[in-house]
């Protein structure tokens, strides 16, 4: 891989990079169209990456199907498709990690306490290996996004973080890897989240300042949903992720939301501009 970087760069091209966990949906497709327009060599990566799962998460099941993402990603005409084994990347005796301190903690952190820092790991490790002059990230993962753009910046990583818009079905959801685990009803039930967040963002269209406020509305919405159980609703500021008191113009925030519908866990997010 990166003898093929280098070569790339020797003939002055510009390589982007899209890393994906493989079985692909149009989110991730998104993705490769925006690379392959700011670059001349766009490379995606398919690694399911141990070390940002937990010990109870479902790294083994996690959905996989080679060769349906080889043929969609070749019908999109990418340059290179970079699959490495597990054991090439972690292999016998590693033990370096990549850690960004603050912004890791809450939100997503408080309920994944180890996830980040794998995912900063191995980022670092696919952005040493394809050496890319620009990498798109989905605001799906809007925290895992912000903690890339955090240690890019601490670490002067030579590569600019693009963040694409999230992709979302027809009715709402947002098209995600693990939506396969949902049974019929509660892929109706998974409408919850988006609604609940378009109900936060409406109420913030009305003026109503007070997170709290317009969090415990939220909660009351998807406590109608019986297959629904609420890890978090935060409202966070969009670059810091800091939680404000009280909601303030000139400003954007998120509303994250992580909800388990079944034994699923999914998250969603808005962007509000204030
Ligand atoms: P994965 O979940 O496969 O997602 C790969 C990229 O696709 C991420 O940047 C994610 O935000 C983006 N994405 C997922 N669903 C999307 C949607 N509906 N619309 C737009 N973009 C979407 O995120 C990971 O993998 C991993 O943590 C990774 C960064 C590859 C590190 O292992």
């Amino acid at each position: 891989m990166q003898n093929f970087s280098i070569q790339m760069k020797r003939e002055g091209k510009k390589i982007g990079l899209v890393p994906t966990m493989g079985y692909l949906h149009d989110g991730h497709l998104s993705l490769v169209k925006i690379a392959k327009e700011k670059s001349d060599v766009a490379v995606v990566s398919i690694f399911v990456n141990p070390t940002q799962f937990g010990p109870s998460e479902d790294f083994n099941k996690y959905p996989r199907d080679e060769a349906r993402d080889l043929e969609l990603l070749k019908s999109l005409n990418v340059d290179a498709v970079f699959m490495p084994d597990s054991n090439e990347i972690y292999q016998f005796n590693y033990q370096t990690y990549v850690d960004v301190e603050e912004i890791t903690k809450k939100q997503e952190g408080e309920f994944r306490p180890t996830h980040f820092k794998g995912v900063t790991t191995i980022v670092s490790i696919l952005f040493n290996c394809v050496q890319p002059d620009v990498a798109v990230f989905g605001q799906k993962d809007a925290q895992q996004a912000a903690v890339i753009n955090r240690m890019v910046n601490d670490l002067k990583f030579p590569v600019k973080i693009i963040i694409a818009p999230i992709i979302r079905e027809p009715d709402g959801l947002a098209m995600s890897s693990r939506n396969v685990y949902l049974s019929i009803q509660e892929r109706k039930d998974a409408l919850i989240l988006y609604r609940a967040l378009k109900y936060g963002e409406k109420l913030i269209e009305g003026k109503e300042m007070n997170p709290q406020v317009i969090i415990d509305n939220m909660r009351i919405m998807i406590s109608g949903i019986e297959s629904a159980r609420l890890d978090y609703i935060r409202i966070v500021n969009a670059y810091y992720f800091t939680e404000p008191d009280f909601i303030e113009g000139g400003n954007e925030y998120y509303i994250l939301i992580a909800c388990k519908i079944g034994k699923t866990r999914l998250i969603d997010n808005i962007l509000v501009q204030v």
